[in-house]
């Protein structure tokens, strides 16, 4: 397995998900455990794309706890149901959610972040286990090209 990252310079979001995503494929393939693999795309999405913040919660009994992550500390818990990362995870859809102050009962862990992407991440049943979610210091950064790949990436962890 490479250790290193290879992402040509100076092309479109959508080609440099299209190189992250094999390389990525790989990385988690030779990789059984799921908090390296989650550590590994976190640190790997942080160090492609630099958003402010990229992580993971896992599904406990009623509540997400928090996962491996890149960027600040953030919230701990977040009970089902609750903020975009408990929504995307009792809807069983992605959320793309271009101004967190547009969206009802949102969790702002960092007043820093203003949009924000959580994606699902389901088991073989079916069921939500975990949820990726991207936050932006940007109103223009996230779009539905993230959404596309990220769901691609999420399909991968097992
Ligand atoms: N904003 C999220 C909470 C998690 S943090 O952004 C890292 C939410 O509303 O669920």
């Amino acid at each position: 397995m490479a250790e290193t990252l290879i992402i040509s310079p100076d092309q479109s979001k959508e080609n440099i998900y299209k190189e992250l995503i094999p390389q990525l494929k790989a990385l988690v393939e030779g990789e059984t455990d799921l908090i390296a693999n989650l550590a590994n795309i976190a640190a790997a999405l942080k160090e492609t794309f630099g958003w402010w913040w990229i992580g993971f919660y896992l599904v406990k009994g009623d509540e997400l706890v928090l996962g491996p992550f890149q960027g600040p500390i953030a919230c701990t818990r977040i009970k089902y149901g609750r903020g975009v990362c408990g929504t995307t995870w009792k809807e069983k859809r992605s959320f793309l959610v271009p101004d967190v102050n547009q969206f009802p009962g949102h969790i702002a862990c960092s007043s820093a972040s203003v949009s924000e992407i959580v994606v699902p991440i389901f088991d073989k049943q079916g069921d939500v286990f975990a949820v990726l979610d991207v936050d932006s210091e940007r109103f223009d950064v996230l779009d539905e090209v993230d959404v596309k790949y990220l769901e691609k990436m999420a399909e991968m962890i097992k």
